[in-house]
């Protein structure tokens, strides 16, 4: 079987490639491709995999190229993490939004909108492509903004495109371990958009054990998200929010203790991963020592910078990073074998969301079998909810419709519609500020 990465030169591969080598059954991944417009970054990632491959028989062989085509011929899988303007692009992303006073962040708010407008028309591309030229392949989308981008490829791929986060796993995993349950037998009620949903029940052996939890204000003070939104406003609320919302239900704090922080987040991975990859360019570099200690570093901070500002809440360690792999890996396996199995997903509503017509992307529950990913049914949201979430899909068909049109005054329609930026004018100075800063924005007329 034949995997492809796109972004192949990405920080994060070798954690993809790690899982990959855990996994010795029949019908596992035999052959990778990694794909990446950088040479350098991708020779950088193969001498790492080759390190990381070194004492494993049954070891995907691995190769790599800088031609798309040449990498998406053949695939039974496609993983999607592209980075389109790279970290520098993120870094900027943020700058511009908080210049402004509102929120500059990877997914949420004025940042993720310029990270859309400017990563869509590319992945609209790679899906035309896909569509053509590996017209059985399943393609996972891990890139940002999830919901966004995957709801942009299923225009040309239907089904076949499924989006993932680990964030409402990794949320399930800690409710159910407050509650002393395990999480692997937990059933998780969860809804939403990508980075905007809420757990509102969480069944163990049958039993709703979600109301225990908020009816106990020591024990749920005593778990992340308690501590990042606060006991009475878990209450209030009476479910778990996605740690992103914090950006909406806490955003004038949000906003300003980013504005204090000496480099954005992007600003800092960009920084440590140029480490990274300058130090690459030595041949004799050890090309794993020195991918792991960049990565316990990042994580370090990570949890550091999480403490102290309004950003997302304290989290485990295995929570940061041992997501996505999972969840792309327990996806390909579930349909690649016919091993039915249940996953967090992000996927076309089909119904599932009666306030959303049937092409918007959700993320739900979904049962995964060789036939794809399948929404099950949810309760419905309450009225805030589905405000919220209808009025961050407008924006992202906005951002969808700027893409197909190039139209600038869409662009700003966009920015302007979206529930944390709160003047048109902001609006408009966005669009100048992030379109001379990002060359892949040139299409805005
Ligand atoms: C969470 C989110 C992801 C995000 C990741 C890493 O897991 O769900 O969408 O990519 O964090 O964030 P970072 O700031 O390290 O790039
Ligand atoms: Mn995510």
């Amino acid at each position: 079987m034949k995997l492809t990465i796109l972004g192949g030169g990405g920080f994060r591969v070798p954690l993809v490639y790690g899982a990959l080598l855990t996994d010795h059954a029949e019908g596992r991944v035999t052959q990778v491709v990694l794909h990446d417009l950088d040479a350098g970054r991708l020779s950088a990632v193969t001498r790492v995999l080759a390190e990381q491959a070194a004492d494993v028989p049954d070891a995907p062989e691995v190769t790599a190229t800088t031609d798309l085509d040449e990498a998406l011929r053949g695939a039974d899988f496609v993983f999607s993490a592209i980075r389109v303007g790279g970290l520098e692009g993120r870094a900027n992303d943020e700058r511009v939004a908080l210049a402004e006073g509102v929120l500059g962040q990877e997914t949420v708010g004025a940042g993720g909108i310029a990270y859309g407008l400017r990563t869509v028309p590319v992945a609209e591309d790679i899906a035309r492509r896909v569509a053509r030229l590996a017209p059985d392949a399943w393609v996972i989308n891990f890139t940002n903004p999830a919901g966004l981008v995957t709801e942009a490829m299923s225009r040309h791929l239907g089904d076949r495109v499924i989006g993932i986060c680990d964030s409402p796993v990794g949320l399930g995993r800690r409710i159910a371990r407050v509650l002393g349950g395990n999480p692997k037998e937990a059933w998780i009620d969860y809804v939403g958009l990508n980075h905007l949903g809420w757990v509102r029940g969480l069944k163990i052996a049958g039993r709703d054990e979600l109301p225990r939890l908020l009816a106990d204000p020591d024990l749920l003070g005593s778990f992340e998200e308690g501590k990042l939104f606060g006991v009475d406003w878990l209450q209030s609320l009476g479910a778990i929010p996605n740690e992103y919302l914090h950006y909406y239900y806490f955003n004038r704090e949000a906003v300003r203790s980013y504005q204090q922080v000496e480099k954005t987040r992007g600003a800092f991975l960009r920084d440590q991963q140029a480490t990274f990859y300058e130090g690459m360019r030595d041949p004799g570099a050890r090309a794993l020592t020195a991918w792991e200690s960049t990565r316990a570093e990042r994580e370090a901070t990570y949890m550091a910078e999480n403490r102290e500002t309004a950003g997302a809440g304290e989290r485990e360690a295995d929570d940061l990073s041992g997501g996505y792999e999972k969840v792309a890996l327990a996806l390909m396996r579930a349909i690649a074998r016919d091993e039915r199995t249940t996953l967090i997903l992000n996927v076309r509503n089909a119904g599932t969301l009666s306030a959303l017509d049937g092409e918007a992307v959700i993320e739900v529950p979904c049962l995964v079998d060789a036939n794809g990913a399948h929404p099950v049914t949810v309760d419905p949201l309450p009225d805030h909810a589905t405000g919220l979430v209808c009025a961050v899909k407008a924006v992202e068909r906005e951002v969808l419709a700027a893409a197909e049109s190039g139209s600038r005054a869409s662009a700003v329609k966009a920015f302007a519609l979206h529930p944390l930026v709160d003047s048109v004018n902001v609006a408009r100075r966005l669009v100048e500020g992030y379109t001379g800063v990002h060359p892949g924005l040139a299409y805005l007329k």
